[in-house]
């Protein structure tokens, strides 16, 4: 039987009427969710796999830099930038004026046969990324990336004569929901579908800064924990996969246990792997967010910001590695569309025209003096902030127990957007912020105090 709209979100599915919001950023101006709107919910809700929902429930018509807009008169500001795609601002004119002219050629698909766009894109890719990026694949998902570096790593592994192909990665990071991209982070819950574990991918406990004192030791004992499970790691590891931070809470590993990863993977031939498909293109106020621990990749995966909008993804790093596969043995599809290209150059082009990694690093300190002075208002509630450039977290917990509250987070998520703010709802203890890296000084401030004034009616 198919699901309601209301079973598949935490979110209030009535109309309800809401306090009009008139600013030069934000409008609100009917019911939420807007009862016109509701046919569209419930079509996708009939039509489409539940797995899809749980959203806030705006219906998106239009979106400009870092303003969304329904059909309705509500325009919100954004602090999401969809899912962290929007680096440039949403429908960016250069991008659009990208893909407008790349349509106009004619050329709307060409598979792996070679096209000047995406020579010209690779070119300044490889050009605009750290020098450890000399070669570049392109595919159209972030979890198609993370799958191609493990299978980089594998092959590099077993050229290098290894046992076994290992993968440590750590439990709670994302990378993507296919089985091997799953089997490397998530919770146990979330990959009980796959029945099995593969024996050469192991997860280790993610190190919160706040739990751990000294990271190079807390380094060793992972390792020691890795040698008394019968890991040898010079004949058994072949690479790590690290996502930078963890998403769902912004929380960054503390820099000497990357730093002793780092040199212990340079001491055993094991390739060091950085999923940047979220941090990456500038979000943290670096290029890529790994470069904040002051160490080098083997390679990096890219997604989201790549293109600011179409389907662009890849996996970059040393020549050595991306040349492993044979001709043919690697190719996707859907890979470097000419329209992802364009749309991923013009990207690059505005990254740097707009100066946008400074940009994030400088709006960021506002961003978290701001979230800061929020926790200073609710020390009961506002257990911590996290992040580091446009992308942040704070962490709710409930003031009777300190435990992680997640309604309440969802609660505030719900309120903001009834003042006209969207942030990312991550259906944990978390509330995420990423807006546009274009977002003027002005605009951030509101909506900083906007989800100031949600969480004060929220738990005042
Ligand atoms: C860090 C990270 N890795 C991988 C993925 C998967 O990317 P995609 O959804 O494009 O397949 C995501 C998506 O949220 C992500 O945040």
């Amino acid at each position: 039987m198919a699901t309601s709209v209301a079973e598949t979100t935490a979110f209030g599915m009535t109309p309800t009427v809401v306090p009009q919001v008139r600013t030069k950023f934000r409008r609100i101006q009917t019911p939420l969710p807007v009862p016109d709107s509701l046919p569209v919910l419930e079509a996708l809700s009939a039509y489409e796999a539940r797995s899809m929902h749980g959203q806030l429930p705006v219906v998106w018509d239009r979106a400009k830099d870092f303003q969304v807009w329904d059909r309705f008169g509500n325009c919100w500001i954004d602090f999401t930038s969809t899912i962290f795609v929007a680096n440039v601002g949403h429908a960016n004119p250069a991008v659009t004026q990208a893909i407008e002219d790349a349509l106009k050629q004619g050329l709307v698909h060409s598979y792996t046969f070679a096209t000047e766009i995406r020579a010209r894109y690779l070119r300044q890719l490889i050009h605009a990324t750290p020098r450890e990026c000399e070669k570049a694949f392109l595919v159209s998902s972030g979890t198609e990336a993370t799958e191609c570096a493990v299978k980089l790593i594998r092959l590099h592994g077993r050229a290098a004569g290894k046992r076994r192909g290992g993968v440590v990665s750590f439990e709670g990071s994302m990378h993507g929901r296919t089985m091997l991209a799953q089997m490397l982070g998530g919770t146990p819950a979330a990959r009980a579908w796959i029945g099995y574990d593969d024996p050469n991918v192991h997860r280790l406990p993610f190190p919160c800064p706040w739990e751990v004192q000294d990271g190079a030791e807390r380094f060793a004992q992972d390792l020691a924990h890795l040698a008394a499970q019968g890991v040898d790691a010079e004949q058994d590891l072949a690479g790590f996969i690290l996502e930078p931070y963890l998403g769902w809470g912004a929380i960054f590993f503390p820099s000497a246990y990357v730093q002793a990863l780092a040199q212990f993977t340079r001491q055993h031939h094991i390739l060091l792997v950085f999923d940047e498909i979220q941090a990456g293109f500038g979000r943290t106020g670096r290029w890529f967010a790994y470069q904040h621990y002051g160490v080098e990749a083997d390679l990096v995966c890219c997604g989201k910001g790549m293109s600011s909008s179409l389907p662009l993804a890849g996996v970059l790093g040393k020549a050595s590695l991306l040349d492993l596969p044979e001709a043919g043995s690697m190719s996707s599809t859907h890979s470097a569309n000419p329209l992802s290209c364009a749309a991923g150059l013009a990207t690059l082009q505005q990254m740097e025209a707009l100066d946008l990694v400074q940009a994030s690093q400088r709006k960021g300190e506002r961003l978290l003096a701001g979230l800061h002075e929020i926790q200073r208002r609710f020390p009961a509630h506002v257990l911590r902030v996290c992040g580091k450039g446009l992308l942040a977290a704070l962490h709710l917990a409930d003031p009777a127990t300190g435990l992680p509250d997640t309604a309440t987070a969802s609660r505030v998520c719900e309120r903001a957007m009834q003042k006209g703010l969207l942030v990312v709802h991550t259906g944990r203890e978390s509330i995420k912020i990423g807006p546009p890296l274009t977002i003027s000084d002005e605009a951030l401030a509101e909506g900083v105090e906007v989800l100031a004034e949600a969480l004060q009616e929220i738990i005042g």
